[in-house]
């Protein structure tokens, strides 16, 4: 079997050196949490608070990739302006302290250290520029940022759409509903904001540090005191933000359970209001939006708390030193003053750090559901290499059995040879198999045990008893086409739907498919004929018609074994018998395998077969009426 996840048991992503066991454990809970949303309370182990900013930064530096110089760029650019801030406030608080006396000459001092006198003007001029240059500053920074944040988005949606597409079809078959939607578009969306906030500390951490320079250079003790109560304080807090971190990923959690709701919802719209029943589904939704509100705003409750707590003590903190360092020393007022003016800048830094860092551990868990998702469908990836099949002759199935849960057998010992003219029947009770044996045929699934062979040609050569998983899938998709049990249609013109994305298929092809599926007249009476928009949101087609292109779409690749689900079930007799029509006129061109429960639809088939308890049976009644199974 290809996939870790039918048989129930979810393969963890491979890679795991490198990270420590709180990583590994939280990753762990929340590739569960991601794996079954009905979990809603994947309690988080709590780490320590720098543990909290490493796994921030790592994860942002992860979503940012391999093109990180933007972000080396910025950080330079946040050095150069947390330098000329420095300057600026610093000029700005001397003018300050000798406003009372125009005349006066200030002196540029740091520390004991005089290095020039300056007129009051010549101050404000150099005050001037550097503002000047401080504005001029902020575009590059914007844009890079900017430019940072979309390169984000676009490459986690590229990387988490191309995992899911390359990943095998039964890997995702069983994905509870709205999943990938919700991964794709919101938790890509968050992991961008995260890199905004990852951005907003790197560069508010670089202005800290230039600032913080100046104010011990210009003040030593008043600053490198006022510094130490500052980390102190933040590390009083570390509780608080834990908490932050802890609620944050149950927040993702139930979040994730809502959006599948939602999904449920708009996939049933139409049942919901035949049976009206909207009253208890909007109550089944709201306790599921209450229990996402709920978390929420404990979530909002500490990520709010903790900066205003941390910004006011801190001032707090400041106007306790400059008190106690201007009774020691009353002479060193303009220095004072100076240094004042950079920690309060530097606070005013340091809140955003902290804000940043709160929505940073609120956001990442995005992240790494992201991460681990990527490395759960990555880990089955196909591999789209493999023997190349030009034509086929015979697809065999050899003791073929498949279980979706371990110890658990949908089929048994199937064994049969389908010939490249053969017209195959299978019946069967609802659930006995025969779906999935159509998804064996075509190589979306793989036998537990077993073999499915195919001899055909391969290269202008003949080849035989080839595994169907050693065949090229993109060869296999072309030979072997899918009709299903309800074709569906994609938001496009109806030559676009019947080409379905491949890119080989001309327009007299789409043309030739449709005749043979007794669809050409009924495009013609369309508006625009091939080029009319159907699908969602655009025009609907009869559940016949919608049934015929679905054949139109199998056929125009000209394959060479068309196999049909059920392809009659939900039609009326005049469309299935332009179904069956289009069916007969295909004999002796492709094998064809149909599953059907319709005498009529059987009428065609050469051998038929049963599906019963998992086994195939041949059947070799020629009245089709007997072929009837109850409930099929
Ligand atoms: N993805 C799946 N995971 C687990 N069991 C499944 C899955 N798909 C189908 N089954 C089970 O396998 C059995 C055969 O299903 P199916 O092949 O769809 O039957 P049929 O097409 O004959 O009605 C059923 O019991 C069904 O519940
Ligand atoms: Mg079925």
């Amino acid at each position: 079997m290809g996939c870790a996840r039918d048989a129930g048991v979810p393969r963890r992503p491979q890679k795991r050196t490198g990270r420590t066991a709180i990583d590994q454990a939280h990753a762990d809970t929340q590739s569960m949490t991601l794996r079954d949303p009905s979990v809603t309370s994947p309690e988080r182990p709590a780490s320590t608070g720098s543990a909290g900013v490493v796994r921030l930064s790592k994860n942002a530096l992860g979503a940012i990739g391999p093109r990180r110089g933007g972000l080396v760029l910025l950080s330079l650019l946040s050095l150069l302006t947390g330098l000329l801030e420095t300057t600026l406030l610093y000029f700005v608080a001397r003018m300050a302290v000798s406003v009372a006396d125009p005349t006066s000459r200030i002196d540029i001092q740091l520390g004991p250290l005089r290095f020039v006198t300056l007129s009051p003007g010549e101050v404000t001029s150099i005050a001037g520029l550097v503002l000047l240059v401080l504005l001029l500053l902020a575009w590059p920074s914007a844009t890079l940022a900017g430019r940072l944040s979309a390169a984000t988005l676009l490459r986690a949606r590229t990387r988490i759409v191309s995992a899911y597409l390359d990943s095998p079809w039964a890997c995702r078959a069983s994905d509870p509903e709205g999943r990938i939607q919700e991964i794709a578009g919101h938790h890509c969306r968050q992991v961008e904001i995260l890199v905004q906030q990852f951005t907003f500390i790197v560069t508010a951490g670089f202005a800290i540090l230039v600032i913080g320079l100046g104010a011990v250079l210009v003040a030593p003790l008043l600053a490198l005191v006022s510094l130490a109560c500052l980390m102190g304080l933040a590390a009083l807090l570390r509780p608080l933000s834990r908490q932050v971190r802890k609620r944050a990923a149950k927040s993702t959690a139930v979040d994730l359970s809502f959006t599948s709701r939602v999904a449920q919802l708009a996939r049933l719209s139409q049942e919901v209001a035949a049976f009206d029943v909207p009253k208890p589904v909007a109550a089944e939704l709201a306790s599921h939006s209450a229990e996402v509100a709920h978390a929420l705003s404990r979530l909002r409750l500490f990520g709010r708390l903790v900066p205003s707590l941390f910004q006011y003590l801190a001032i707090g903190f400041v106007l306790a030193m400059i008190v106690v360092v201007t009774n020691l020393n009353p002479t060193s007022v303009a220095s004072v003053g100076a240094t004042t003016l950079l920690l309060i800048r530097a606070l005013a830094y340091g809140r955003l750090i902290q804000s940043a860092t709160h929505m940073g551990n609120e956001l990442s868990p995005y992240a790494e559901a992201l991460e681990s998702e990527i490395a759960r469908l990555r880990s089955n990836t196909r591999d789209r290499r493999g023997v190349s099949i030009s034509s086929f002759r015979r697809l065999e199935l050899r003791s073929v059995t498949f279980e979706y849960v371990p110890g658990k057998p949908v089929l048994r010992d199937v064994n049969v040879t389908i010939g490249d003219r053969d017209v195959i029947g299978v019946v069967g009770r609802s659930g006995g198999g025969k779906t999935t044996l159509i998804q064996l045929l075509i190589g979306l699934h793989v036998p537990t045990s077993g073999n499915i062979v195919v001899s055909g040609q391969s290269g202008g050569r003949d080849v035989s008893d080839v595994s169907l998983q050693q065949v090229a899938p993109a060869d296999w998709a072309k030979m072997a086409a899918f009709v299903p049990q309800e074709n569906k249609l994609i938001r496009a013109s109806v030559a676009g739907n019947i080409r379905f994305y491949r890119a080989g298929i001309t327009s007299e092809d789409i043309e030739r498919a449709a005749k043979l599926a007794n669809l050409h007249d009924e495009i013609m009476e369309l508006l625009h004929g091939y080029e009319t928009e159907v699908g969602p949101g655009a025009r609907d087609l009869s559940g016949g018609q919608r049934q015929r292109l679905g054949i139109a779409r199998a056929l125009a690749g000209k394959p060479k074994l068309l196999i049909l689900d059920e392809p009659t079930s939900a039609l009326d007799h005049k469309s299935e018998a332009l179904v069956r029509a289009s069916l007969d006129r295909l004999r002796g061109e492709m094998a064809i395998l149909i599953v059907a429960h319709r005498p009529a639809t059987l009428e065609l088939c050469e051998r038929r077969f049963s599906v019963e308890h998992g086994m195939l049976r041949e059947l070799v009644t020629h009245d089709p009426a007997q072929l009837i199974v109850p409930n099929a």
